[in-house]
């Protein structure tokens, strides 16, 4: 029988509990089931579909909407005992599972999303088996690295400052220790290399070619999630290198509207709320960001995880009656967390925090470590200890 152990480096999750993966997984589909159906899109692709918030997007459209879904997604199977594989692979299997059981479709691409290759067997499938073209494609990619699948060289992101070094607190999850971080700005190669990583090239190659492929609905929908962030993060977020990324997204959403005029289509960046990811955990500071925040959003009732969020984004924004956009067309979803008072609020909590009281009841430590915990499968709710071997999760298809 396999035990489970939660073994974190920095700030990164290295172990992982397939069976909490699952229940998670259920639990987000409770949340959405929960809430009752709502009329959204039937043929939904999307980027970046195994983990926060593609895989929220997912459950939310597949389980509120009735959503056929294909996704897309990096993970890796387990190995051996020590190496059981990534989160993310659980979780697709444990949503193919829980959407067949359902009748619906649920088609999981596990390969590289930058590659010509995968668009070419995402097209090949939907033409082929999926029954219908795609009404909606959510890009959800967050990624370090990129193969520019046409010159073959590889990118890496920098998450940095731009200008001038920013200094400014940070936590260590695995040494539970509070540290003051530098974060030095980034050179313009590295600039570089984040936009053409986390920017929007990859989200045009994918609708260029689902495009000129003919397996885009009339009226198709392209979602893509920003973040904007507040003053309080500007200096190491919109100011640095992933706000240019960010921007780059933006301009391409233009591109791309360009590309789907004469099919009505339409895309649409989303900018979202600040949560707890595999993604967000290792940006410098943004965890004593999320600390004070979550807080304030608590106390206020305004919280939200990736399922609460994604699914008030598409059920009540998108599909629903409650857009709010802003002066140049972007989805804000991120209005509670952006709202003056609760971020006046944070700043203020923010400054009281230091080495002594961190995990005290005072931030959302707690709360932040919980939700970090949750996305490998650990300290899941209603999550029970079952017995299983290296083989059975061997013989687990995504
Ligand atoms: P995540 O790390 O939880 O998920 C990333 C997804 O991309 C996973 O499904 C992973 O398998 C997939 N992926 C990565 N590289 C891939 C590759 N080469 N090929 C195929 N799939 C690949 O990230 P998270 O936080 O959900 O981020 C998704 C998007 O949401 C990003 O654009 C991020 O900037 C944005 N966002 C995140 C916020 C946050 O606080 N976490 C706030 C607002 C926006």
């Amino acid at each position: 029988m396999l035990t489970f152990k939660q073994n974190i480096r920095g700030n990164v999750a290295l172990g992982v509990n397939p069976l909490g993966c699952k229940q998670e997984v259920l639990n987000q589909i409770d949340y959405v089931k929960n809430k009752g159906t709502f009329e959204g899109p039937k043929k939904v692709l999307i980027i970046g579909a195994s983990s926060s918030y593609g895989l929220a997007t997912r459950i939310s459209l597949a389980f509120g909407a009735g959503a056929d879904t294909i996704g897309v997604s990096f993970e890796k199977g387990p190995k051996n005992e020590r190496n059981l594989g990534t989160a993310g692979w659980y979780n697709n299997i444990a949503f193919r599972e829980a959407a067949e059981k359902e009748g619906l479709v649920a088609k999981n691409f596990v390969q590289d999303a930058f590659s010509h290759e995968t668009k070419q067997e995402v097209i090949d499938y939907i033409n082929n088996e999926f029954g219908g073209k795609i009404d909606l494609v959510v890009y959800s990619l967050a990624s370090g690295i990129r193969k520019d699948p046409t010159t073959g060289e590889t990118h890496k992101s920098a998450i940095k400052a731009i200008g001038e070094p920013v200094i400014g607190p940070n936590i260590n999850m695995q040494e539970e220790s509070f540290y003051t971080q530098t974060l030095e700005p980034a050179t313009e190669q590295e600039i570089a290399d984040t936009i053409k990583v986390m920017g929007g090239e990859d989200w045009v190659l994918w609708m260029e070619a689902l495009k000129e492929a003919g397996v885009l609905a009339e009226g198709v929908l392209t979602t893509n999630y920003s973040y904007l962030g507040t003053e309080l993060n500007h200096s190491y977020y919109g100011g640095g290198t992933l706000g240019r990324a960010k921007a780059d997204v933006d301009d391409k959403a233009t591109h791309i509207n360009h590309l789907l005029a004469d099919i009505n289509g339409k895309a649409q960046v989303v900018v979202a709320t600040a949560v707890t990811t595999k993604a967000s955990s290792v940006i410098p500071f943004f965890p004593v960001y999320c600390m004070g925040l979550y807080k304030v959003m608590s106390e206020k009732g305004t919280h939200e995880t990736p399922i609460e969020h994604i699914d008030r984004i598409y059920r009540d924004m998108v599909y629903g009656d409650k857009p709010e956009y802003d002066e140049v067309g972007r989805l804000r979803p991120d209005n509670w967390e952006i709202d003056s008072d609760t971020q006046a609020k944070t700043k203020a909590l923010i400054e009281q925090i230091n080495a002594e009281n961190f995990t005290s009841d005072m931030t959302a430590y707690g709360l932040f470590y919980k939700e970090f915990s949750n996305l490998s499968g650990f300290m899941v709710d209603g999550y029970e200890e079952q017995e299983v071997t290296l083989e059975d999760l061997k013989a687990l298809t995504f």
